[in-house]
């Protein structure tokens, strides 16, 4: 029975995540709101399904040899997900981040047993000093090694047409009306909106997007802003990704950090879910769109992903000294 019953190994519980409906947030408006809670996978977060979905494809086309190096520029989730591989699989793992990503990311990537070299946030993409240039370098220096690639891998997406599409599907079917997804490289809006439109092509996806981010104005003007920094990880970019597909989105629509940290903030209050701080935005963002059908007769159901939990920003937006220093809390603060 046991022998039946246990997983293998820690990856094979990746995915089947649940969705909860939300109960207190939204209320006054005239939608059902669900969240779909990507923290349940073993790593904490969404990534983990194309961390695992990069190194089986990497490994069955030879690109990684037993003992290799795995190499990847990450904003902590996608590392975390890729180094459950190394560890399960026997890889190394070597993450490279930027310094505005949290402690105890870093940490948790180091007892996993990964190096971690923290970068710059705020340099160009292609200055030496950018996590993307570091992660380069360390490719073409160590032997043996994959470099990911997150933001340029066909990989990303597909895990995400192969599991998340399907799984959202099976889940909710012809009751869904809408998706709401933050987004970063934009592997997670992109699958999943390829398969759910393939499905039924009226369900709408709805991409949200840190303000100082370029997606926003790209998806509604075509021109290309100046990127500005922004407090929320693991959302948004200062330049364009292969893994980005701006038509898979029916609308992009855009919060800032304000808003995300005080609507996550408020989830975790309201609704006991230990949410992320690029939860917020997703929810942030759902609340904006919903809004729309105020007079419509029949209430629609919105799935809203929640790519990750709150252990990662005990010291960021949920203590209220880190908060206060970013001069986003005061007296009105959730
Ligand atoms: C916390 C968090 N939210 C959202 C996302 C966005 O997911 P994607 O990169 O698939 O667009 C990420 C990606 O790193 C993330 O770490």
């Amino acid at each position: 029975m046991l022998s039946k019953t246990a997983k293998n190994n820690i990856l094979e519980t990746i995915g089947q995540t649940p969705i909860v409906r939300l109960n207190q947030i939204g209320q006054d408006l005239n939608v059902n709101f669900f969240a779909k809670l990507e923290f349940f996978n073993p790593g904490g977060s969404v990534k983990d399904r194309m961390a695992v979905h990069m190194i089986d494809r990497a490994e069955e086309e030879g690109r990684l040899q037993p003992g290799g190096t795995i190499i990847e520029a990450t904003s902590g989730n996608t590392g975390m997900g890729l180094a459950l591989v190394g560890a399960t699989r026997g890889y190394h793992c070597i993450f490279v981040m930027a310094d505005k990503q949290s402690e105890e990311k870093r940490a948790a990537l180091r007892a996993v047993g990964a190096e971690v070299v923290v970068c710059p946030t705020n340099v160009e993409p292609d200055d030496p000093r950018s996590y993307y240039s570091v992660a380069n370098k360390l490719a073409a220096e160590t032997p043996n090694s994959l470099y990911t690639r997150q933001y340029w891998n066909p990989h990303n997406p597909e895990a995400h047409y192969l599991t998340t599409g399907p799984e959202i599907w099976e889940q909710c079917g012809t009751e869904l009306d809408a998706l709401v997804i933050s987004i970063g490289t934009g592997g997670t809006v992109s699958g999943i909106s390829k398969y759910l439109k393939e499905q039924n092509p009226n369900i709408q996806i709805i991409g949200v997007d840190p303000v100082g981010s370029i997606y926003y104005d790209l998806f509604h003007s075509g021109k290309m802003p100046e990127a500005h920094g922004y407090f929320v990880e693991g959302i948004g970019e200062d330049f364009m990704p292969d893994t980005m597909d701006l038509t898979s989105m029916d609308d992009i629509i855009q919060v800032d950090d304000r808003e995300s940290f005080d609507m996550a903030r408020e989830v975790i209050k309201k609704e006991g879910i230990l949410c992320g701080g690029s939860c917020g935005s997703a929810v942030k963002g759902a609340l904006k769109y919903a809004a729309r059908f105020h007079d419509e007769p029949k209430k629609k159901n919105i799935l809203i992903l929640l790519p990750d939990g709150s252990r990662p920003y005990l010291s960021k937006f949920l203590n209220d000294d880190w908060l206060a220093s970013t001069g986003l809390y005061d007296e009105t603060s959730s």
